[in-house]
């Protein structure tokens, strides 16, 4: 991919319809575009729209082995609704254990540095495997969830990785999301019905009280600015 075509590609498409993107991405990177799901709101919205383009796309989302017990029964729902196999990517074991033995289980709680010590060890270390041999990738991001995100384009290029990113909802606000899930009878994880807005790992989410920023209760002990985990932002 030519870097010095992205602006003209994100001019393109900036009022385009996210179908139009999708479909555009999709038919030309083929078997070179993966979508990386985590099963959120957002994520399950695009899982519904590219499995009305094209299902052979290759699905896949990174477990930490701290999830959730309803995303992990998400994961199976959404399967079986579209007829399709999330690839699962599981940490290095090794790392795990050795990370584990020197910090600890729950290391998150105890600084920022460990904290992304961990995210990196279970979520990260399993991307070059997740984006062997492709050429651009999809994500779930929006503007409005953080600060940090406020700068995204829909069209990027990810430096980490070395691959074009795309991220088609990143101009949708939360109603949006939560109106295409409705109309279209989307299942989406069952916490958003208990007060969880924004959903990681298990230790390391809460519910949120109404009035509350959506993101307060990922990583809540942490301040905004440090709340990424190093997928999208370090
Ligand atoms: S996070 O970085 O804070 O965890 P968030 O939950 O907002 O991210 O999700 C944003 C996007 O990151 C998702 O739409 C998805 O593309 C990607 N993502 C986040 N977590 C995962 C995961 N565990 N597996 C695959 N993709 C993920
Ligand atoms: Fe570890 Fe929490 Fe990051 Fe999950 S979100 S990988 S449990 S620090």
């Amino acid at each position: 991919m030519d870097k010095s075509k992205i602006e003209a590609l994100n001019k393109k498409f900036e009022k385009a319809g996210t179908e139009d993107v999708l479909t555009y991405f999709i038919e030309n990177f083929r078997s070179k575009i993966a979508f990386s799901s985590s099963l959120g709101l957002e994520d399950q919205v695009l899982t519904h729209m590219i499995c009305n383009i094209d299902k052979s796309v290759k699905f896949f989302t990174l477990d930490t082995g701290r999830l959730f017990p309803e995303t992990y029964r998400l994961i199976d729902e959404t399967n079986k609704k579209y007829n399709i196999k999330i690839e699962m990517y599981f940490p290095d074991y090794k790392k795990v254990e050795k990370m584990v033995l020197e910090n600890g289980l729950n290391l998150f709680y105890e600084s920022v540095e460990k904290r992304k010590l961990c995210c990196r060890v279970r979520k990260l270390t399993q991307l070059p495997r997740a984006f062997n041999g492709l050429d651009a990738w999809m994500s779930g991001i929006r503007k409005d969830q953080t600060v940090t995100r406020f700068y995204s384009k829909m069209i990027e290029w990810d430096d980490d990785n070395n691959l074009l990113k795309i991220n088609p909802l990143i101009n949708w606000n939360e109603k949006e999301v939560w109106q295409y899930i409705k109309d279209n009878k989307i299942p989406y994880n069952s916490l958003h019905d208990k007060g969880f807005s924004s959903i990681g790992c298990q230790p390391c989410t809460r519910a949120v009280k109404p009035g509350e920023d959506k993101r307060a209760g990922r990583w809540w002990w942490e301040e905004p600015l440090n709340k990424e985990c190093g997928l999208h932002q370090k």
